[in-house]
């Protein structure tokens, strides 16, 4: 059975899906592995680190995708005049990626159209067994601590207590906004740099894990549970949420720093961060917006820039894991080989329906879409 690595192209894209590490295991558990030339260059895998594990490099993507059984992408594949990497593929074929079903809805039509048996890493339940393939886990760490390194570089302060010979300067305060995988090694991130930290979340359950990794934890009683299962938020009450906007105002006053990380259902980001929050934070304070993916969890943010708002700086990067993509790579890839190698028999990967990763990954099958959110999501958007 062979595998095709595609080169990512979508704007701002570094990382690739397979790292030379991982296609020598998959070489070695039978798979022939074919990559895209140049497909993990700007991840600073040449195609000669490739070739040494076995790999073919190929230049005709058109042909070696419609060759593959397995098709495997960071992104969503693109559908562009002579890139059409779902037209390339062959019906009945496996793709396998972080294909961001409830984003990219007009894909997965075209994805289920076209017959090809589609897993998102994305949608792999976030259970034990299923820890060494999730995708969502190994880049939001990245993007944890990337986002406090960006604070870090733009507070005009030190983050840690210093003692010089010009006196003292009191450590950073640094307030985190949601304390899931981001917000947890982004607080971690932050205490190894020396700063105070606080965080708050709205499950109940986090706080032990907020003060396990060093900050202290700050929340409201609420009304009504936010807990919407799988470990997943829901969105807070109206009243609810004017209390907690009281609690998020005083703590960003007091603040260098604000990381937010807050999502809903893990894809879309609640405004938490209003424009007269903003307006009483001190001048000189940074905002590093991690929602910024799903549409920012600060009203004033301009996603992918950063913007001065009356002395504020506020920070909304998109796709942080790229600008580590090495790494981000490296980890992508493990878990794409983790995925693969679970379901390997006699060299060749088989499909189980039954089983409760493959059911949770799958988006298209057999010409549709199967993965229920996904279909809610195109039911909903077709009503308009
Ligand atoms: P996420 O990215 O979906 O959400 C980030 C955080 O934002 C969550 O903690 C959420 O409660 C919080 N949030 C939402 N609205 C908020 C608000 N108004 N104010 C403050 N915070 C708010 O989370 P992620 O990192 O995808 O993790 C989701 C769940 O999966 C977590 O419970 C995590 O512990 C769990 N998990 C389990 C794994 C496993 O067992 N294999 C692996 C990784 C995560």
């Amino acid at each position: 059975m062979n595998i095709t690595v595609l080169r990512e192209v979508r704007p701002g894209e570094t990382r690739v899906a397979l790292a030379p590490e991982s296609c020598a295991k998959l070489v070695k558990a039978g798979y022939s592995v074919s990559v895209e030339t140049g497909a993990g260059v700007t991840a600073f895998y040449d195609d000669d680190a490739y070739r040494e594990v076995g790999v073919t490099i190929g230049t005709d993507v058109a042909a070696m995708t419609a060759g593959s059984d397995i098709v495997v992408k960071v992104r969503p594949p693109v559908m562009e005049e002579g890139r059409d990497e779902i037209g390339f593929m062959r019906p009945g074929a496996v793709l396998l990626g972080s294909l961001m079903p409830l984003r990219y809805l007009d894909v997965m039509e075209a994805l289920a159209a076209r017959g090809v048996t589609s897993f998102s890493t994305d949608a792999i339940p976030r259970t034990t067994r299923a820890q060494s393939m999730d995708t969502l886990s190994s880049m939001a760490n990245l993007t944890g601590y990337r986002g406090v390194l960006l604070a870090a570089a733009a507070l005009p302060k030190y983050f840690p207590m210093l003692m010089t010979a010009a006196g003292t300067v009191l450590p950073a305060k640094v307030f985190v906004i949601g304390a899931a995988v981001a917000g947890l090694q982004a607080i971690a991130t932050a205490r190894r740099l020396g700063a105070n930290v606080v965080a708050t979340d709205v499950r109940p359950e986090v706080k032990e894990q907020i003060e396990s990794v060093g900050a202290k934890y700050v929340g409201i009683e609420l009304k009504e549970s936010a807990v919407a299962g799988g470990g997943y938020a829901r969105e807070l009450s109206e009243e609810d949420k004017a209390r907690q906007r009281e609690l998020l105002a005083d703590q960003c006053a007091a603040s260098d720093v604000v990381i937010t990380t807050a999502l809903i259902g893990g894809v879309f980001a609640p405004k938490l961060i209003n424009a007269d929050i903003v307006r009483r934070m001190r001048p000189g304070s940074i905002i590093v917006d991690l929602g910024a993916d799903g549409g920012g969890n600060c009203e004033l943010s301009k996603l992918g820039e950063t913007i001065v708002e009356k002395g504020v700086t506020i920070v909304a990067p998109l796709n942080l894991p790229a600008s580590m993509p090495t790494h981000a790579s490296l980890l992508f890839s493990r878990n794409l080989t983790a995925f693969l190698l679970a379901y390997t028999r006699d060299n060749a990967f088989y499909l189980d329906m039954e089983d409760d990763i493959q059911k949770g990954a799958i988006i298209t099958h057999e010409g549709t879409v199967v993965h229920a959110r996904t279909l809610e999501a195109i039911r909903k958007k077709s009503e308009g």
